[in-house]
């Protein structure tokens, strides 16, 4: 199967030696065999890897919790953090019309601890009727723990408590953690995240689909993308032609030469949520064991004029990776101008997308000349099936890429260590000589 997704490194090619990129595919081609036959490391979180040749099937139970959410209130509360988010944020962000009234509006909660957004999110939600879905592998991640309190509470004050149970959704693990036991014990409408797939993994599970069957958008059509494209990087194509392999194997020899941060460049606005979907999914996967490249992301042309100036010219241990979106969703012509005082006539009568990929096209070529390798993705459109490629295309490359780097993509045991130090100085039971500890260094800093 071959997919629409298309993956250049041509503009890596001045920058790296062609024989080390070979060595580099190779050791990525073996590291795909043995991601898909289960045998690299952290094998017991590879289940996503098969998630679509099952999910187009089964889209029905999710479809009719969504018509009931809807036909029960115009706003759903998604809560959840990283990968428990981020997937259903993004795919929503590039596929909303950002002026159009919406038809059901998803707003976010439990990524953050700020009390003003908490305070504003709940005025807003004073005035309206609304769902709550609250996802969450562990059960017991603070951030959504918190919001999902504040949230449930101002619900049944709303409501009453038998009422609110109606509005309120899980999704979490099968059997563990205080919010499985919480769903449980109060009745909620559940969804599982299963156990061999990791958050960040996650968006073809009820996690990131059940928010897209909200807002109103084709999950099947997202499920057959993934679908497509599992069917070409994943299956019987081991070579350095499988786009997954090409991308992995070059940014991982761009990583061996000094190239340790990359940049996520899409022209797009509506795909800055997809960029922070895939720093999360670069940077938790690979971040680790004092390794890593450094997975940051702009818009353009946007930011050409606020980081332009340090991608042209700034330290050079950067390379990029283009999203290149083929064609729009709509048609808008630079009209003409009879007295072309503002000097741009010569663009009048072009479509706003060629004008957009022609300052792609040149941005490309001056970033290569000035010492910044450029990978080039192009996809042929925003819509939920070529997001569904998109997606299961980073996430393999990830999980290979991450094998090359001799890591274990699916761990975060890092992120541990700032909760530690939260539970201790908010006083958790069992923390405290660590929270001695901690507010003499808190102290000495002062
Ligand atoms: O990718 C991951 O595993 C993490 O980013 C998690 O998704 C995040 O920490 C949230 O975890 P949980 O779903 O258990 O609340």
């Amino acid at each position: 199967m071959k997919s629409d997704l298309t993956v250049n490194i041509k503009g890596i090619s001045s920058f790296v030696n062609e024989e080390e990129l070979n060595r580099i595919s190779e050791s990525a081609i073996e590291h795909l065999t043995a991601l898909r036959e289960g045998r690299g490391r952290g094998s017991e979180f590879t289940g996503w890897l098969r998630l679509p040749d099952k999910t187009v099937s089964e889209t029905g139970t999710i479809l009719a919790c969504a018509r009931r959410l809807r036909a029960q209130a115009p706003v759903t509360v998604v809560v959840g953090i990283g990968g428990s988010y981020l997937g259903a944020r993004a795919l929503t962000e590039a596929l909303n019309d950002p002026f159009a009234p919406q038809e059901h509006r998803l707003l976010f909660a439990g990524h953050t601890l700020s009390e003003d957004y908490h305070a504003a999110l709940l005025k807003f939600l004073d005035g309206t009727a609304y769902n709550i879905v609250v996802i969450s592998k562990s059960g017991t991640t603070t951030e959504p723990a918190i919001a999902f309190r504040i949230l449930r509470d101002h619900l049944r004050n709303k409501l009453g408590t038998p009422a609110a149970r109606m509005h309120i959704v899980a999704i979490t693990d099968a059997r563990r953690g205080a919010l499985h036991d919480l769903a449980v014990s109060e009745g909620y409408e559940t969804f599982v995240i299963p156990d061999d797939v990791g958050g960040r993994y996650s968006v073809l599970t009820p996690v990131g689909l059940l928010p897209l069957a909200l807002a109103g958008y084709d999950i099947d059509a997202f499920a057959r993308g993934m679908l497509d494209m599992a069917l070409s990087v994943r299956e019987g194509n081991d070579t350095p032609a499988n786009i997954a392999v090409t991308y992995a194997a070059a940014r991982n020899t761009l990583y061996d030469m000094g190239y340790s941060t990359e940049i996520l460049i899409s022209y797009e606005p509506s795909l800055v949520f997809l960029a922070e979907w895939w720093k999360q999914l670069y940077g938790e996967s690979e971040g680790k064991e004092s390794k890593g490249i450094f997975p940051a992301s702009v818009t353009f042309t946007t930011d050409l004029h606020s980081m332009g100036q340090y991608i042209q010219q700034g330290e050079r241990k950067l390379f990029e990776t283009v999203v290149h979106v083929k064609d729009s969703r709509n048609s808008l012509v630079v009209p003409g101008a009879a007295d072309n005082s503002d000097g741009i006539g010569f663009i009048a009568g072009k479509r706003l997308t060629e004008v957009n990929h022609r300052a792609e096209d040149g941005t490309r070529i001056a970033h290569i000349d000035g010492g910044v390798p450029v990978i080039h993705v192009s996809i042929e459109r925003i819509d939920e099936y070529n997001l569904g490629q998109l997606m299961y295309f980073f996430e393999l490359a990830c999980a290979v890429s991450g094998y090359v780097l001799g890591v274990n993509p699916f761990d975060q045991p890092g992120v541990e260590s700032y909760k530690k130090n939260m539970f201790a100085l908010l006083g958790k039971p069992g923390f405290e000589a660590e929270r001695e500890r901690l507010e003499q260094a808190l102290r000495a800093k002062e």
